[in-house]
């Protein structure tokens, strides 16, 4: 009897990757019932392909993989090229995959799961930007009881955005989802820049991957390595945060982290502040905690956790 029954949505991208990894070298704390795919750091044509890759890399073709939306609930899609490279997987040799992608829209997948599900629920974890999971929670109310819970990495309060100076990618990328999301109603555990900046992976863990591991953890290992533009230089040489992974380290290990219940509310109109996630540290609006907002990491505990699991596959 597994810890989680888990649907990871995720638009891989470099950081995906080793979320999906982890999730797949962890089969005794984690049922992964499928992964979705979601337009973001590259078009959906290559999320779900780059996801499919990496079942096959892990050896877990027996994962249904779903495609979702191709854009934004309204606004015109973006993508993270320059941080994840053309292909989504820049450093990765990515071999065209033989396992088929299902023909059930992602949407359907979660919402059909969702009602399947026994009193157990299911819980979503998120690490792209949060259109399907917007699209469940508009399309059918009925079933988000058995939402028991949401783990998602977006947002940022007080370290600064990375796509503006007050967003980060996955809320900005689909401000309305995220907004909607924030709203639902259901237990939510967020990832934002805040605490994944405490995760960095340095110039040797891609080494102690590369000597712990198998083939599959030898190819795995760029992915430690950082890539792309980014935030220049701003962790140190060689440093880079790995965001995603974050959230199902936290399944794992919530012990390496801390939280604090806040309201959060996402802005959708800011000229400025667009996708900025709004955190009301002080109680100052009166509205009641909606969100468990992740403050602390412990990095180098979340990279060996990373680094002793990836070596398993
Ligand atoms: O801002 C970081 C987030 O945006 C990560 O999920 C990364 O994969 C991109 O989707
Ligand atoms: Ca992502």
């Amino acid at each position: 009897m597994t810890s989680h029954r888990i649907i990871l949505d995720c638009d891989p991208g470099r950081d995906d990757a080793l979320a999906i990894a982890l999730t797949l070298a962890s089969p005794e704390e984690i049922e992964l019932i499928g992964i979705t795919t979601v337009a973001g750091n590259v078009p959906l044509e290559l999320t779900q392909r780059n996801a499919r890759f990496l079942c096959e890399l892990c050896g877990h073709v027996d994962v249904p993989v779903h495609a979702g939306a191709r854009r934004p609930l309204t606004r015109a899609p973006v993508t993270a090229e320059e941080v994840h490279g053309r292909s989504g997987l820049e450093g990765l040799e990515v071999d065209e995959p033989s396992m088929p992608l299902q023909d059930q829209h992602a949407v359907d997948f979660i919402t059909e799961t969702l009602r399947a599900s026994g009193e157990e629920g299911v819980t979503l974890v998120a690490c792209g930007p949060l259109t399907n999971i917007a699209m469940v929670v508009s399309d059918a109310p009925k079933v988000l009881p058995n939402v028991r819970q949401i783990v998602l990495m977006g947002g940022v309060s007080r370290v600064g955005g990375n796509v503006t100076p007050v967003a980060e990618f996955n809320i900005h990328a689909d401000p309305e989802a995220a907004a909607a999301v924030f709203a639902c109603g259901r237990p939510i555990t967020v990832f934002s820049l805040d605490a994944t900046y405490q995760v960095l992976s340095g110039p040797d863990h891609a080494g102690r991957l590369e000597s712990l591991g198998g083939a599959t953890a030898q190819r795995l290992a760029c992915l430690l390595r950082p890539f792309g533009g980014g935030a220049k230089g701003r962790f140190g040489p060689g440093h880079t945060p790995l965001h995603d992974p974050c959230t199902v380290a936290w399944l794992l290990r919530p012990h390496l982290f801390e939280a604090q219940s806040v309201p959060v509310v996402v802005e959708t109109e800011g000229a400025h502040t667009l996708g900025a996630t709004v955190v009301d540290w002080w109680g100052v609006t009166g509205e009641p905690p909606n969100a468990q907002w992740v403050t602390k990491a412990d990095g180098d505990g979340v990279l060996d956790l990373l680094i002793e699991r990836i070596a398993r596959l």
